[in-house]
């Protein structure tokens, strides 16, 4: 039998030096098991960095597989929307589905992204105006090559973008491709793309979720979008996304998303 897992934030017990565990010795009189011979983080480690208590709700199978299927379920029905309705949406909403973004781990726990966010007509418009002209390039001058268009043809994307005026909300996602201190001093970024890729994963889940759409627009190249913001040397764009409700009745791609066990390897 394991012992009793100690439930206190900051236990005293084990180290003396109130630093946090996951067995105390108190709890029982049969001696732990080694289930790790290192435990993290060590005693030195505590001693120099603050640490507190992780304890999440313990969940039965059964509630996590209800759980698991329902948010599945959910996420199924998420749709890139490339015909945006133009009904305002509140500031507040963006400033959640960012917060919620900003939650995602990062390389060094750097979170090395800036979401900018304007509903602002001007803006709007520069910004799609520099769009089209890139996508004209793209799609009419032959700067994707002709497996890309390939690629892209069941899509019918093109190089019209009247959803970046149409829709309510205009949120570029820009990388930082390095730290700026406020005196100035740059510092190393790691992990920058995995990063903001992940934040990008969590700010779409986080509208689909309260019920908006949005699309994951790369009009490449993107260095527009840093002089249209106003943004600084160290962001780099990553990936605009307008926001807001589909518009009614508006169409998707009939595509299929391939199942699991061509996604997943179990071994
Ligand atoms: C990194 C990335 C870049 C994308 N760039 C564009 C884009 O510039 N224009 C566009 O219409 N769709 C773009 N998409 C959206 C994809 O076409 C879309 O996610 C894919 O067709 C699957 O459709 P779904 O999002 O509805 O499941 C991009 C998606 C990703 C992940």
């Amino acid at each position: 039998m394991p012992p009793e897992r100690c439930t206190s934030t900051v236990c005293s017990n084990a180290s003396g030096r109130g630093t946090p565990t996951v067995y105390c010795s108190t709890m029982s009189n049969a001696e732990p098991p080694p289930l790790y011979e290192h435990p993290y983080p060590s005693a030195e480690l505590a001693a120099d960095h603050p640490f507190i208590g992780y304890r999440p709700e313990r969940l039965d199978d059964a509630t996590m597989q209800t759980r698991a299927e329902t948010f599945h379920a959910g996420m199924e029905k998420r749709r890139s929307v490339r015909m945006f309705a133009a009904d305002a949406v509140p500031r507040s909403l963006i400033e959640s589905a960012i917060a919620t973004a900003s939650t995602a781990p990062s390389g060094a726990h750097k979170q090395p992204w800036t979401f900018v966010a304007t509903d602002d007509p001007k803006l709007k418009a520069d910004i799609r105006a520099a769009a089209e002209e890139e996508e004209r390039t793209n799609y009419l001058d032959n700067r994707m090559n002709a497996e890309w268009q390939e690629a892209l043809a069941p899509l019918g994307t093109d190089h019209h973008k009247e959803f970046l005026t149409v829709a309510p909300w205009l949120v570029v996602l820009f990388e930082q491709r390095y730290e700026v201190r406020s005196n100035g001093e740059q510092r190393k970024n790691y992990y920058v793309k995995e990063s903001c890729g992940i934040a990008a994963g969590m700010f779409i889940a986080a509208l689909h979720h309260m019920g908006l759409a949005t699309l994951t627009h790369t009009p490449s190249p993107m260095a527009f979008l840093t002089k249209a913001l106003g943004r600084p040397a160290n962001e780099r764009p990553f990936v605009l996304f307008p926001v807001g409700h589909p518009l009614p009745g508006t169409l998707v791609p009939d595509i299929k998303r391939k199942p699991l066990d061509q996604v997943a390897v179990f071994m």
